[in-house]
């Protein structure tokens, strides 16, 4: 029997972190095989090539180098340059991780044309049809034939919107099934700061910002600037700065104030140094979704800027906190963790590591039963 062959998208880089096990898992599989295509959302070498280098993901065997653009030009362009090549790829299944415009663009192609669609990381919801990411949660949720979930409430939230039972199945966090694979690989937080300023802090805040509605808009900015400068008195900031973020910060005067502050602006970062700097964190202060996952991992307290979470799991059962966007709560929020009341939280049930490989043996099962085709 000829080996079903899955075709795995990936185009920005929190979906790089989640195919690396999927591509172990599928090439490890006796009845699978898997090919890699990236969209080229996500381009730069510190936002693409250095997480196919240390994760070791397989260099893509199709890159369509679309690059960026609004989000209508970025998906349609994803969706132009995509259909030729899996007219031509014809494989048994395309598979899509996550919610970024790639997942979207490339489930919708494949819809189309009967192809069918692997969602993984399916059914989160934030409630919130402003984020993009819930657009594009929802509407490749509704395309996709097998769906697989990270936590339990994402079951639910499925069931609500019409999809059928049989074709979801809870099998865990691909990106924690990275996060313990790489743990040991993880840069020290001492290290990474050494090499870009001698004065760097032992006890620090790491900062992530990257949510058109945090940073797009220069007032909401500027208001968050102000507050986390008066945290960066009590706990230092570590701020690894995302290219949409760094475009804003510089359009709006912010970038200034906070090197003036003495805040410690970084570059993108690589997988394993990120691992290190949120592993050796006081706290977190994020709007990542990715990251409110990763701290629960680790045991490490986030505070999540936005005003709601899609991964309600790290709220219930690990160490995250959703503090909105306001200055008083983002003081509250810290000076009561700052006081001791940190959460320690504990693994959510199936982040251990072998999430990938359930995939795989479900998908392989189906495919061969012929449930899915
Ligand atoms: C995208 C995802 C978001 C994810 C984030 C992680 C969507 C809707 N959003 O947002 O869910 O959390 O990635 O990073 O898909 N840029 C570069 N170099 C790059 C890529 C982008 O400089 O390699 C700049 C471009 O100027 C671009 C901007 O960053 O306009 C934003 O990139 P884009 O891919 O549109 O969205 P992100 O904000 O990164």
């Amino acid at each position: 029997m000829s080996k079903f062959h899955i075709l795995c998208v990936v185009g920005a880089r929190p979906n790089f972190m989640k195919i690396a096990p999927i591509m172990r898992a599928l090439a490890e599989h006796p009845d699978l095989r898997g090919s890699l295509l990236h969209t080229g959302q996500h381009y730069d070498a510190a936002m693409k090539q250095s997480f196919f280098d240390q994760l070791s993901i397989p260099e893509p065997d199709i890159d369509l180098e679309v690059g960026s653009g609004s989000h209508s030009e970025q998906t349609a362009n994803i969706m132009l340059r995509f259909e030729p090549v899996l007219l031509e790829m014809k494989p048994d299944a395309v598979l899509v991780v996550g919610d970024v415009n790639s997942t979207v663009a490339c489930a919708l192609v494949a819809a189309k044309h009967g192809v069918p669609i692997v969602h993984v990381e399916a059914g989160l919801r934030s409630f919130d049809r402003a984020m993009p990411e819930e657009v594009n949660r929802v509407l490749t949720d509704q395309m996709s034939d097998l769906l697989y979930t990270t936590e339990r409430d994402a079951i639910a939230n499925l069931e609500r919107e019409g999809i059928d039972a049989d074709r979801v199945e809870f099998v865990g966090n691909v990106m924690i099934d990275t996060l313990l694979f790489n743990l040991p690989k993880a840069v020290a937080a001492s290290e990474t700061l050494a090499a870009v300023s001698a004065g760097a802090p032992q006890r620090y805040a790491l900062l992530t910002l990257h949510r058109p509605s945090n940073v797009d808009d220069a007032q909401t900015l500027t208001n968050l600037v102000t507050v986390l400068l008066d945290l960066h008195r009590d706990t230092p900031l570590v701020f690894p700065v995302h290219p949409r973020t760094k475009k804003q910060l510089i359009a709006s005067n912010n970038l200034e104030r906070l090197r003036d502050a003495g805040v410690v602006l970084l570059e993108p970062q690589g997988y394993h140094q990120m691992l290190g700097l949120m592993r050796d964190a006081c706290v977190v202060m994020t709007d990542s979704g990715g990251i409110q996952e990763e701290t629960t991992a680790l045991g490490v307290p986030c505070l999540t800027l936005r005003e709601n979470t899609e991964r309600p799991i790290t709220v219930t059962e690990g160490t995250n906190t959703v503090v909105g966007t306001s200055a008083d709560a983002i003081r509250r929020a810290h000076k009561a963790l700052l006081a001791g009341s940190g959460k320690a939280g504990r693994q959510p049930e199936f982040w251990d590591g072998r999430a990938a490989h359930r995939i795989a043996d479900h998908l392989a099962t189906q495919l061969s039963q012929g449930t899915v085709s």
